[in-house]
């Protein structure tokens, strides 16, 4: 059995299913062409979230992950919109009604055009915009008690600084770690502004770094990876240092009240004698015959690991992402049913583990890989919008519902107990 109180929900992110957020970053670079896909009507959830709440109070899940939008929020430079502001709040009280508790997340990727046009968190004095925005979200998110600032911060940093595959699209290693260092300014302003009133947590992606080898080098090369990527920037959150990869830069002391833990898959590290790659070459593990459509191997026993490493900082965790993108979605069902086992697992040796989001409630706009990949609990039509619950929604209801995985159902996928 799970804990009584333990949360069963389910993960978004506003640009990926609301639809038509076209005042932010993302929005500018996919029209412009320099992203392959465009976010367009996503999912509709900009009109149709009361549909989706029902479903969601529907399937059983009690819990609900996803982020608002400082774009909708802040369309211009001072420019505040009140409807947007309405409709969220709607939103929160919806799920509040139906007993389903929302954590939402400030920053899930999307910022602003006008705000990166100002050179965005690469810029220490552009954070007093930052500073608006969780002003107004501190009353926007009245009666919502779990509140992350910012989601996956340094796959922000990798992906828009270092690889330069998302906007803003910039090369420059330099850069990328003073943007890190300004995020973590920004968390800390941010748990100045809310402690108190809310929970306030950090999402952290915790891929589990595996060295290619038995060799030192190798060895060595995955744990510089692994503090670079995944533990220089929470450990800075305390100690007020944070360690870039050119030196070490002074942020705020700070805290959290909960740890966000998305986890997906492992990667695979050996050293490398590039400096402009720090040393290591990092790659998709390669764990499992069959791969997700996102070309993932799945690897259950890392979100157990994942969860024993994030515990060295004595807070509350959550597993706010885990998710497969595939079309079989009885494959679905015994990943998720996989992932649980050991989360249970995690629960039984006692740490302190409070809900699992899966990602995603529905099918939505992969970022960079658009609308192929399909993560979903329930499957969007996107010519019509309609939505139909898959069988792993069902499932994944079921074990909610009744905080447990039956051994009928373990039998059923000729999955053993743990
Ligand atoms: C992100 C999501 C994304 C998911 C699957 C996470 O890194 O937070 O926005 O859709 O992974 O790729």
């Amino acid at each position: 059995m799970f804990p009584e109180k333990f949360l069963f929900g389910t993960s978004t992110a506003a640009h990926q299913v609301e639809g038509d957020n076209r005042w932010n970053d993302w929005w500018y670079y996919e029209e412009i062409g320099k992203l392959p896909y465009k976010s367009g009507k996503a999912c509709n959830h900009w009109g149709l979230y009361r549909e989706d709440i029902e479903l969601m109070a529907q399937l059983g899940y009690n819990a609900y992950r996803f982020s608002i939008e400082w774009s909708r929020l802040f369309p211009e430079e001072g420019k505040f919109n009140e409807d947007a502001f309405n409709r969220y709040r709607e939103i929160i009280e919806l799920l509040l009604e139906k007993g389903i508790t929302p954590n939402v997340t400030l920053h899930h990727f999307t910022s602003p055009l006008w705000f990166m046009r100002k050179g965005g968190f690469l810029k220490e004095e552009n954070l007093k915009y930052w500073e608006k925005y969780v002003d107004k979200a501190a009353e926007l998110l009245k009666g919502v008690k779990l509140v992350a600032t910012f989601n996956e911060p340094m796959v922000y940093v990798m992906m828009g600084y270092l690889t330069a595959y998302w906007p803003p699209f910039v090369k420059s290693p330099f850069k990328a770690f003073k943007v890190a260092a300004n995020l973590l300014k920004a968390h800390a302003m941010a748990y100045d502004i809310l402690h108190g009133n809310f929970d306030v947590g950090i999402v952290k992606n915790i891929p589990i770094m595996l060295p290619a080898s038995n060799r030192e080098k190798d060895i060595k090369a995955a744990q510089k990876a692994d503090n670079l990527f995944n533990w220089n920037f929470l450990d800075a959150i305390w100690s007020g240092k944070y360690k870039g990869a050119f030196g070490t830069y002074k942020t705020p002391e700070s805290d959290v009240d909960f740890i966000g833990i998305n986890y997906y898959t492992a990667s695979e590290v050996r050293h490398s004698w590039n400096p402009l790659k720090f040393f290591f070459d990092a790659k998709l593990a390669d764990l499992s015959e069959r791969k997700t459509d996102m070309g993932w191997s799945v690897y259950p026993k890392g979100i157990y690991e994942a969860i024993a490493k994030v515990s060295r900082y004595g807070k509350p965790m959550y597993i706010t992402e885990n998710g497969i993108a595939t079309l079989e979605d009885e494959w679905r069902i015994e990943f998720i049913i996989q992932h649980l086992q050991y989360v249970h697992k995690a629960l039984n040796d006692g740490f302190d583990l409070r809900g699992y989001f899966y990602w995603s409630f529905m099918d939505n706009y992969e970022w960079a890989e658009g609308f192929r990949p399909r993560f979903g609990l329930v499957e969007v039509d996107y010519t019509t919008f309609e939505r139909r619950p898959r069988k792993s929604g069902y499932v994944y209801g079921e074990i909610a519902r009744e905080k447990k995985i039956k051994d009928e159902l373990l039998a059923k996928y000729g999955l053993p107990e743990l």
